[in-house]
């Protein structure tokens, strides 16, 4: 007889190695969206090593619930854009302000460059973690602070502004120090988050959206 396991033993992949997540509730995934942080997309099958990963700044969350809704700008000049069109699937992962230049340098080379040596995981030491969710994978590393696994779920400003609608179908945070993103103000400058200014108690019109 198989051993018992309690819940994030052994055959979990999301609490196999030594950076661990657990899992974050969907209806409040616009919170780790609404900052802007710079975003890793994982595109494609693990499974037949397909999988690529790239950087983007253009996101943003279209409606909260019924479903979530995330947009993202990825245009046909990325490789990642053909793999997410047949895949229909990505995970968008929130890196830390440590990433910060990995990400950049994420976001300047592609699969389809001629020198590329093909495995931006290797070259970046990042870990593509099997999963068994829609997605089949999630971005593990000790800069990885969140990941989103999203289905496509509307197509139709694609041709024209490259923008797909996601549905968040699953999401995961890193246990532990909850980390500081950092956001694109454009041409490679970054800036990170600053002073937390706690204004909850003035959001009285809003109190569905409070914990
Ligand atoms: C900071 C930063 C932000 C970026 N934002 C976007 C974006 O919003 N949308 C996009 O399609 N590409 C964006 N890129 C460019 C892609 O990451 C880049 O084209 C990448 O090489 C694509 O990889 P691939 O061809 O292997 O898919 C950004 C790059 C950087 C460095």
């Amino acid at each position: 007889m198989a051993p018992k396991q309690t819940p994030g033993q052994a055959d979990d992949p999301c609490t196999n190695s030594v950076v661990q997540f657990d899992t974050y509730p969907l209806e409040h995934v616009y919170r780790l969206v609404e900052p802007d942080p710079v975003l890793l997309v994982a595109t494609g099958s693990l499974h037949e090593v397909t999988h690529n990963i790239m950087a983007i700044g253009f996101h943003m969350m279209m409606q909260h619930e019924s479903p979530p809704l995330i947009d993202i700008t990825l245009g046909p000049w990325d490789t990642s854009f053909a793999l997410l069109q047949k895949y229909r699937t990505c995970v968008l992962a929130i890196p830390s302000v440590e990433m910060a230049s990995d990400v950049v340098d994420i976001g300047n080379c592609s699969a389809a460059d001629a020198d590329a040596d093909g495995d931006k995981w290797k070259r970046f030491a990042l870990e593509a973690r099997p999963i068994q969710q829609v997605a089949t994978l999630l971005i593990a590393g000790p800069h990885i602070l969140a990941n989103i696994e999203c289905v496509v779920e509307d197509t139709a400003f694609v041709r024209k502004y490259a923008m797909w609608a996601l549905r968040p179908v699953k999401a995961w945070t890193r246990r532990g120090e909850p980390g500081t993103i950092f956001h694109h103000r454009g041409q490679g400058i970054m800036v990170t988050d600053g002073e937390v200014i706690d204004l909850s108690q003035r959001m009285v019109e809003w109190q569905e959206f409070l914990d």
